[in-house]
């Protein structure tokens, strides 16, 4: 059996690639992205490396020839991933793949109003109509992104301004989304079930910058802000409201629609979803989150 990774030269990507290959052999992998040149460790590895790009139909049918499952790693266009993954889902039929697992959202059910649920329940919903055998893994807010993207501004600043107000999130470690995914992939059964990847703890942005304090040693106030008043904070940054294709931060797309919706949704309770998935597919909890920011606590003291 044949599995297509797409996205194989991002964090999720290549986690997925070097821990498939310790279980079943590199010529067995089909390593699809859109920087070929990235993946020569992987290639040289034994494993196949082909281009594919959401925006490019051709290439995706032509990267999942001979594949029997994929793993559907969801892009980053915000506002544009129904379609682009729609694209993938149409050419890996075509190419005669036959089970999908999608990283999608936690949370990401029809009626959560955040930009980021609406594409991964598009996704989704594409998917459950697309005739193939689909797992919906839906992913936790990564702790890595916390710890290093959201978190280091506000221990430098002392400031950690939010619209979430104590609505809480589920939280995972990406290492772990990884290895749940690859034991999806690589077991029989999954079909039509959606995974909720997380642990059983919920955190909300004051638990979070409290931990991000303790740490650090640096006090941080958090300024709670409604919809309007976060809008205006990212106004003053520039920060385009809509998905702007044009408009990155580091490779990043970047909207404030997007981070909005998101920040009231998690006020709401959109994101709160406990869940025992971790144990039932690794054998074990979830990592909580205090013990992966301890686990990185010279970055997080860095930061200050
Ligand atoms: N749960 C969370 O908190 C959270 C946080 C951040 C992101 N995410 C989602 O999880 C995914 C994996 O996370 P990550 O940390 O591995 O992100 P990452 O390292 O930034 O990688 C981005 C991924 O998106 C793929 N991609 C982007 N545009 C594409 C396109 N046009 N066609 C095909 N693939 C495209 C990239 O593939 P290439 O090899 O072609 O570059 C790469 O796999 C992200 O893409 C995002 O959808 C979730």
């Amino acid at each position: 059996m044949r599995i297509l990774v797409t996205g194989a030269s991002g964090h999720f990507g290549g986690a997925a690639a070097r821990m498939l290959i310790e279980r079943i052999s590199p010529r067995d992998l089909i390593l699809m992205t859109r920087k070929p040149e990235k993946l020569a460790a992987l290639k040289g590895a034994g494993c196949e490396v082909r281009y594919g790009d959401f925006d490019d139909e051709a290439s995706l049918e032509a990267a999942a020839q001979g594949a029997e499952k994929m793993l559907l790693i969801s892009g980053m266009k915000v506002g544009y991933r129904i379609g682009q993954h729609s694209r993938a889902i149409d050419a890996a039929k075509k190419a005669g793949v036959r089970h999908i697992v999608y990283t999608s959202y936690i949370g990401a059910t029809k009626d959560n109003p955040a930009l980021i649920a609406k594409d991964h329940f598009g996704t989704e919903e594409k998917l459950r109509a697309s005739g193939l055998k689909w797992t919906a893994m839906r992913d936790g807010l990564y702790m890595n992104s916390m710890v290093e993207a959201a978190a280091p501004p506000a221990i430098k600043f002392g400031r950690w301004v939010t619209a979430s107000g104590e609505g809480k999130t589920g939280l995972i470690d990406r290492a772990e989304c990884v290895g749940c995914a690859v034991t999806v992939l690589l077991s029989a059964g999954h079909d039509k079930h959606v995974y909720n990847i997380s642990g059983t703890e919920l955190w909300s942005t004051s638990d979070m910058a409290a931990l991000m304090s303790e740490i650090s040693g640096k006090p941080i106030e958090v300024a709670h802000v409604d919809r309007d008043g976060f809008y205006a904070h990212f106004d003053a940054m520039g920060v385009p409201r809509e998905p702007l294709t044009e408009f990155n931060v580091g490779g990043i797309q970047w909207c404030s629609d997007d981070i909005v919706s998101y920040e009231l949704a998690m006020r709401d309770g959109h994101f709160a979803v406990p869940s025992q998935d971790v144990r039932t597919l690794l054998g074990r909890p979830a990592k909580g989150f205090r013990q992966f920011a301890l686990e990185r606590a010279d970055f997080i003291r860095g930061c200050v």
